[in-house]
C-alpha cells in the first residue's frame, strides 16, 4: 500500500510570500502558518531543546509548543500560530529563551 506524505501541500493558485530560514529562501503560499510552512519546505527539525533534542512542530493547535522559533529576533514564537508573511526572517530556536509571541516587537 502507498503511503502519501502528510506533508505535502495544495498545488500554489494563488498569492505566494518569501521568508528567510536559516538562510534559505522559502516560498510559501500567503495565508498559511508558518509551521506549515517550514514542514513543507524540508520538516527537518526547527528547535532544540535545553538538552539539545530536535524537535519541531506536532500539534499545529497551539498546545504543544513544539514549534517555537525565533521571529525576526523574537524567540519563542510559535509557528503554528503566526501566518508567515512577505520578508519574515526565520531563525531555530536553540534551547531555552525568554517568552514572547509572534506579534510582540
Ligand atoms: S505545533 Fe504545537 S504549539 Fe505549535
Amino acid at each position: 500500500m502507498k503511503t502519501v506524505s502528510r506533508f505535502l501541500t495544495p498545488p500554489e493558485t494563488g498569492t505566494v510570500v518569501e521568508f528567510q530560514y536559516e538562510g534559505e529562501t522559502v516560498t510559501s503560499p500567503a495565508g498559511v502558518s508558518l509551521a506549515a510552512a517550514l514542514l513543507a519546505h524540508s520538516g527537518a527539525y526547527t528547535r532544540q531543546t535545553a538538552k539539545g533534542d530536535a524537535r519541531t512542530a506536532f500539534c499545529m493547535m497551539g498546545v504543544c509548543f513544539e514549534c517555537l522559533v525565533e521571529v525576526d529576533g523574537n524567540p519563542n514564537t510559535q509557528a503554528c500560530m503566526c501566518p508567515v508573511r512577505d520578508g519574515m526572517i526565520v531563525s531555530r530556536q536553540m534551547g531555552l529563551r525568554r517568552l514572547t509571541g509572534c506579534n510582540d516587537v
